[in-house]
């Protein structure tokens, strides 16, 4: 059993969760991901990982509920526990040998930017990151992205805070006013990596995307996580997750990830109050 050791709401749909895994925390490295589940009867659901703090022994995911197994993990608290927590998984993100890189980080995939903007700047890189949110109350990691960053640019697409419009409109700017990156990387919806793949691609510009496609076994045998790159089959788990923009169908992408919406969907109806409730007598026990 892992536990949860720091819980911390971030905006109302992002959480924050702590989780004491001292293997994984030792080993994994920005870009990698593991996979949980809460309780037998649960589903397996990959997260990237958001940080590591290898001499408390512990490992920060950062999560939307967006479907039934993240609402429940949401709905613990710190002393609880989950049942599976596997990882490090998948290749970690390349960072050694590059001098310039942009980050790009849109909503809450900003939790896997982070890490990733943090090595770059670790590893020697000028770091410039630009971070996208709907609006100023959904914001999260300001104050972290602005200490790993050479220069930071926030947008929101209401222009309540930072400047207005997405992160291709700063993108663009930047590459047009002549700013040379080795590497663009890309995280978040799946439309806002393909715009940014489409924004770079006239500039010749190198770009990366982070892509989270549905993974049961994480291990590479089940397929289900299969993308086409390039016009060739990869799987996420294990070739990924990080992928050369300009090569992902991402059309193919989009299709797939909606497969299980509407079983989802149901089964956040059916399932979620009698889930929780008895989540909660198991814990209590
Ligand atoms: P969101 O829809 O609020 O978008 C966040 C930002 O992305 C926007 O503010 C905007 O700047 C940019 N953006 C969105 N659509 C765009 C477009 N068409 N063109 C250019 N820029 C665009 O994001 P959210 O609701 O916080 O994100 C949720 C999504 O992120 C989920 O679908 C989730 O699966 C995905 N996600 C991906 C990863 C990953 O590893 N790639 C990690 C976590 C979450
Ligand atoms: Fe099964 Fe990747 S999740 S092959």
């Amino acid at each position: 059993m892992f536990k949860i050791v720091l819980k911390r709401e971030l905006n109302p749909a992002v959480t924050l969760l702590e989780i004491e895994a001292p293997f994984i925390a030792k080993k994994a490295e920005a870009g990698q991901f593991i996979i949980f589940r809460v309780d037998e009867a649960g589903e397996r659901v990959p997260l990237t990982i958001a940080g590591t703090d290898p001499e408390k022994g512990t490992v920060t995911i950062i999560f939307q509920k967006v479907g039934l197994s993240t609402e429940i993990l949401g709905g613990l608290n710190e002393g609880d526990c989950i049942l599976d927590f596997v990882g490090p998984l998948g290749k970690p993100t390349q960072v050694a040998g590059k001098k310039r890189v942009c980050v790009v980080g849109g909503g809450v995939g900003c939790a896997i930017a982070l890490p990733s903007a943090q090595a770059f700047k670790k590893a020697g890189a000028q770091v410039d990151v630009i971070v996208g949110f709907r609006s100023k109350d959904i914001v999260i990691l300001e104050d972290e992205f602005r200490a790993c960053s050479d220069n930071f640019y926030l947008m929101t697409d209401d222009g309540s805070y930072g400047e207005g419009g997405f992160v291709t409109v700063k993108l663009q700017q930047l590459l047009e006013a002549g700013n040379q990156y080795d590497e663009v990387l890309a995280i978040g919806p799946i439309p806002m990596m393909k715009f940014v793949a489409k924004t770079t691609e006239p500039f010749g510009t190198h770009t990366m995307v982070s892509l989270n496609p549905i993974m049961v076994d994480g291990t590479g045998m089940c397929g289900c996580c299969r993308v086409t790159v390039d016009g060739k089959v990869r799987f996420a788990c294990v070739d990924g997750p990080d992928f050369d923009g300009h090569k992902v169908d991402f059309a193919e992408l989009m299709n797939r990830n909606c497969v299980y919406k509407s079983q989802d969907e149901a089964a956040q109806k059916r399932d979620h109050a009698c889930r929780i409730e008895a989540i909660g007598k198991t814990l209590i026990q």
